[in-house]
């Protein structure tokens, strides 16, 4: 089969060209926790503040993914896998085309969340823990997927009958219980901004 393929990455227009014309580094933010931890939120609010900044970014997140290309996927320990594999290679892709993604994700586990890495890059790769304790974000309940989860309607719910591990050694760590929404959307970029600027 490989002899019959023939990349064309040697003739595109280079990387570090992308880079130039939209006048930054891209990297991808990797966001996991708890559902109801504030990944999205943050993820919102960091792009609107990205965008004011001249940035080009690209959000890509658990429940908008998963109702476009993974559409097809559940939350089995496979299908998590699958969900955040491919959602990497695009992060990959928006990467080499110069553009700073921001993923968010569960990714409940430390090996998925490696697999990521390892195919986005580790240079490129930046975790970050978006940090609430489960009783906060059952309290939360913005879904009301917690609830229906401790009635067994739902069943392997991430943090009821689903594991998550906490990172072991984020870039960064966010706790959104002890910060607001503005401190940790600033914080994020005072941590990124060396980055990602030229
Ligand atoms: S991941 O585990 O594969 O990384 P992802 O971030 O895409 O998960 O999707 C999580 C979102 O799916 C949650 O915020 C919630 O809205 C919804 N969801 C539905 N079923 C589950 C479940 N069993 N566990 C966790 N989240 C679920």
């Amino acid at each position: 089969m490989a002899d019959h393929i023939f990349p064309i990455h040697d003739r595109l227009v280079s990387f570090k060209d992308r880079c130039q014309r939209l006048n930054q580094r891209p990297i991808s933010l990797w966001f996991c926790g708890l559902s109801g931890s504030g990944k999205s939120t943050i993820a919102v609010g960091l792009e609107h503040l990205l965008f004011q900044k001249g940035y080009t970014t690209q959000v890509l997140d658990g429940d908008n993914i998963r109702s476009g290309i993974n559409s097809n996927l559940g939350f089995s320990v496979e299908d998590r896998l699958e969900n955040n594999r491919r959602v990497a290679e695009i992060a990959k892709l928006y990467n080499m085309s110069g553009l700073i993604t921001i993923n968010s994700f569960i990714s409940p586990t430390q090996s998925i969340r490696n697999k990521a890495k390892e195919i986005i890059g580790a240079s490129f790769f930046k975790e970050v823990y978006i940090k609430a304790s489960l009783k906060t974000c059952e309290d939360r309940d913005v879904k009301g997927l917690y609830e229906k989860a401790r009635k067994g309607e739902i069943k392997g719910f991430t943090g009821i009958d689903s594991p998550f591990e906490a990172p072991e050694n984020p870039f960064l760590e966010i706790d959104t219980e002890k910060h607001t929404l503005e401190v940790c959307i600033q914080s994020l970029f005072k941590a990124i901004e060396p980055l990602i600027k030229i």
